[in-house]
């Protein structure tokens, strides 16, 4: 069994992978800043420390106390639009941070990393489905900073014989019963759609209906949060296996906004207003990956990202968020 000191271990995906850690029997220590994320969405079972990972004499003194196995690092500004508007806040906090901490790890002989990369390092990309060889042109500040933060991993993987592992997650979706999306703004498209089907937003944007594609709305890969933690509970095989590797975390089947939209009405039973708005900069008409090469090596096999289970999932949580916050401010009145 594993000890894994998991970074962003209070957000949506890292909450959710530590679960997974904790479910199989490895240990499990967050560190957090809090940033974006929520102590309560820490699994009980696993330490918590509300640490900037760019705080090196905090980190230094974490990796003094505790001999860690492997890092997965999920910390990160993730805000797409807030990425184009203000890149210096992300190459600070995903790439000098970054470094910041990936010297207290040598420092401490920790060296099997497993970092949470994106599709956002390909941009635009020339061929669908995209493979991990295939050209890396990121289109915002958010795939580049990923797209850094990978290469200087390969580097310490070359000079310090680390294990490292990037998995680029494409549209990471879904809810288990506890853990759920919630981002502030939230950006992503179920969630937003799920605001918008319990009122809570009057409509859903559809940001383009003149792409390229079936139905002119931009079409995406969606994989469930715990396909994404299954890819990293895989990435545990290589761990003392000195050498970088990348892998694509998405289905290889892909849907448009309007097919999404139109699941999600079904599957909640309301009505989901709809307008077409103008296209964003950098929205790439089709994102779709080939996990074929994760498939292969590290044996993945998702089970979890059928759009319907996806829709599903994140609703219940939703129902449940909204159930126990109606639940607390009648207790208060
Ligand atoms: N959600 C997706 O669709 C998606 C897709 C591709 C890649 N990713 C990557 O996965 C990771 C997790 O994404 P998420 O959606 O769970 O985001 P999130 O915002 O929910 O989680 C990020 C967590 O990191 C913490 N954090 C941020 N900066 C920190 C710092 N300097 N020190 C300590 N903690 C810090 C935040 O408080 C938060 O708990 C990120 O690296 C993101 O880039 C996410």
């Amino acid at each position: 069994m594993a000890n894994v000191l998991v970074t962003g271990g209070a957000g949506y995906v890292g909450s959710v992978c530590c679960a997974e850690l904790l479910r199989r029997g490895h240990s499990v220590t967050v560190v957090d800043d809090l940033s974006t994320g929520c102590r309560n969405a820490v699994p009980a079972g696993a330490a918590f420390f509300q640490v900037d990972i760019g705080n090196q004499s905090a980190m230094q003194s974490l990796v003094s106390h505790i001999r860690f196995d492997a890092v997965f690092h999920f910390a990160a500004k993730a805000l797409i639009p807030e990425s184009v508007s203000n890149p210096g806040m992300f190459f600070q906090h995903n790439v000098a941070s970054g470094i910041a901490m990936l010297e207290v790890l040598r420092a401490a002989g920790i060296r099997n990393f497993v970092f949470s990369s994106s599709a956002a390092v390909y941009g635009t990309p020339e061929r669908v489905p995209i493979e991990e060889d295939d050209p890396k042109n990121p289109v915002n500040s958010y795939g580049e900073t990923k797209l850094m933060f990978e290469r200087i991993l390969e580097w310490y993987a070359r000079a310090y014989g680390w294990s490292v592992t990037a998995l680029r997650y494409f549209n990471a979706s879904g809810a288990t019963a506890e853990l759920g999306e919630r981002h502030d703004p939230e950006t992503h498209i179920i969630p937003l759609l799920l605001q918008a089907a319990a009122g809570e937003r009057k409509v859903f944007n559809i940001y383009g209906d003149e792409y390229d594609t079936p139905d002119g709305t931009c079409v995406r890969d969606y994989v469930h949060v715990l396909d994404i933690a299954s890819a990293h509970i895989c990435a545990l095989q290589k761990l003392n296996n000195p050498g970088m590797s990348a892998y694509n975390i998405g289905l290889g089947a892909s849907y448009s906004v309007r097919e999404v939209c139109k699941a999600a009405a079904e599957l909640t039973g309301r009505a989901i207003p709809l307008r077409i708005s103008a296209r964003r900069e950098g929205d790439p008409a089709v994102l779709c990956a080939s996990p074929k090469r994760i498939m292969r090596e590290l044996g993945w096999t998702p089970e979890h990202s059928s759009l319907r289970e996806i829709i599903e999932s994140a609703w219940q949580w939703k129902q449940r968020q909204l159930s126990s916050a109606l639940a607390i401010s009648s207790s208060l009145h």
